[in-house]
């Protein structure tokens, strides 16, 4: 089993913001992402179509023997990782928009989130913001519309940057001195953010929390892969591969890419 690969999947090019942590922390694991872009974005869909969108992206990770299944989008995780633990026997982890730590380290005592509306209207988020932020001003944002411009590559449109400034202006009229990405495509829309933002609010996301969850529950169930060669690392979208090649390019001389239905 060792061998076998760490599955991950996301509505599109998001989560590979959290492979590229799970790779860099453990650099000899074989891995499979599923990129859905046929179906992004998640966030505006009923539960009922995540969970089913999640079951069938499951199913295909497990077909190709996946150790652990990497929920790499928060919508996915908030909306359907319950259904998806109760139905398969693998590890799950999930990503979750790291309010704990930012209401933790909040000076202000007012934070921001962006996420989908997914997210924002799970009942494991609002239990989550319930538990870690009583005392917390929270601003949350839907970040309507920028998971189709970061699918379709426009990192650094003048489209995402005016989406952005629409978005953060409730959160700087109410002082946050935390924002939180709580999807994880956002993590490639930091460079807008920095230039966006007062130098003194800190932007938090939550792929480096999830890569080191990654290994502890690996290694707590003894599936750590035990070989140091060159290990197997295969894409696999049902849609255009434009973007992910573009957004993988460091790694491209050592990943496989391919697109298909699923
Ligand atoms: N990457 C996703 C997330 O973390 C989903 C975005 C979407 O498909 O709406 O929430």
């Amino acid at each position: 089993m060792n061998n076998n690969p760490i599955g991950l999947f996301d509505s599109g090019v998001g989560g590979t913001s959290i492979w590229k942590e799970i790779h860099q922390l453990l650099p000899y694991e074989n891995t499979i992402y599923l990129a859905d872009s046929l179906n992004a974005p998640y966030g505006n869909k009923s539960k009922e179509e995540i969970i089913s969108l999640s079951i069938k992206n499951t199913e295909l990770l497990l077909e190709k023997g996946c150790k652990i299944i990497v929920v790499a989008c928060n919508t996915a995780t908030t909306n359907a990782i319950t259904v998806l633990r109760g139905r398969f026997r693998v590890p799950f982890i999930g990503i979750e928009p790291a309010i704990k730590p930012a209401a933790l380290q909040s000076k202000s005592k007012s934070i921001g989130i962006l996420a989908t509306k997914g997210t924002l209207n799970s009942e494991l988020f609002s239990l989550a913001t319930k538990e870690f932020t009583k005392d917390i001003m929270i601003t949350e944002v839907i970040g309507e519309g920028l998971v189709p411009l970061i699918e379709k590559g426009a990192l650094l449109s003048s489209e995402i940057s005016s989406l952005l400034e629409k978005f953060l202006k409730p959160m700087l009229e109410n002082n946050i001195d935390h924002l939180v990405l709580g999807c994880s495509h956002y993590p490639y829309l930091i460079p807008q953010l920095v230039k966006l933002l007062p130098n003194n609010i800190k932007i938090i996301d939550s792929g480096e929390a999830v890569a080191k969850q990654t290994k502890s529950i690996l290694l707590e169930n003894n599936l750590l892969r035990e070989a140091s060669n060159q290990p197997i690392i295969q894409f696999i979208t049902n849609s255009s591969d434009i973007t992910l090649k573009h957004l993988l390019k460091k790694y491209l001389e050592k990943v496989d890419i391919e697109t298909r239905k699923f």
